[in-house]
């Protein structure tokens, strides 16, 4: 795996970009695996700046995000569908329709997966899998102690979840979706190449949980230690703890 060390935020990010950027222009009809979640949005600006500058071209890219809650329309301020639109698909320019993140909205959740794990075969697989990580492992909503053999599927919300989201939710915790869509970790380690962005002191120790830790489903995301082609970008906090490890930087 590479491991590229950024100063700060700002420049992990255009990293981030420059990868992403790299693939869309290696292959423009490229198949991106999206993420939501506070991290890469650093790297979806600095994507729209050079699309808008004319560097960068995304009218032949295909997508498919990891994940949706079950119970949010596309119109949910809270859904991923929201975020995507949001944050990148409606600032470059994609096609919408080449666009794809599951139906939270689909009367049955599980054909919904199955449709999904079929549109995912059908473009080819995933070129690149972005991926942020969570303080406990997860990726994607493959909490800990998920089975490493799933493609997208159903999952239940734990309780801690459910409490920690009802603040985007009026505080309110039956406004809280119990149940999300998403991509497995059999989906995440088939993509041909997987970006994990990483950014603060609070995501160091799982660092090394993950990439020097035993690989275990009890940190869902170790098991990317056994993919050939994995890239790690962060910021010097959130790799401090893979540096003092002696962990090598490969820039
Ligand atoms: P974050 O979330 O980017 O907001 O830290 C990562 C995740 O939980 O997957």
């Amino acid at each position: 795996m590479r491991i590229y060390c950024s100063e700060n935020y700002e420049t992990m990010s255009r990293v981030a970009a420059n990868i992403i950027s790299a693939q869309i222009i290696f292959k423009p009809n490229c198949v991106l695996g999206l993420a939501t979640g506070s991290t890469p949005i650093g790297a979806y600006k600095q994507l729209v700046k050079w699309q808008k500058k004319g560097d960068l071209s995304f009218t032949q890219v295909r997508s498919v995000n990891l994940d949706e809650y079950v119970g949010l329309s596309p119109e949910h301020s809270q859904s991923y569908r929201y975020f995507m639109n949001e944050n990148l698909f409606k600032q470059v320019n994609i096609n919408i329709e080449n666009t794809n993140v599951p139906n939270g909205m689909a009367e049955n959740p599980e054909e919904e997966c199955s449709r999904y794990n079929s549109l995912i075969e059908e473009l080819g697989g995933i070129d690149l899998q972005l991926l942020g990580i969570g303080h406990n492992g997860h990726i994607g909503f493959n909490e800990p102690e998920a089975a490493f053999n799933l493609n997208t599927h159903v999952v239940k919300l734990s309780e801690t979840t459910i409490e920690a989201n009802s603040r985007f939710f009026d505080n309110d915790i039956s406004k809280v979706p119990t149940h999300a869509i998403t991509m497995g970790i059999k989906s995440i380690m088939h993509a041909r190449k997987i970006l994990v962005v990483a950014s603060g002191a609070d995501k160091s120790d799982i660092l090394v949980k993950t990439f020097m830790g035993s690989v275990m489903p009890e940190v869902p995301a170790s098991i990317l230690q056994m993919h050939p082609d994995v890239t790690l970008v962060g910021d010097k906090a959130a790799l401090s703890g893979l540096i003092n490890a002696g962990a090598k930087i490969t820039l």
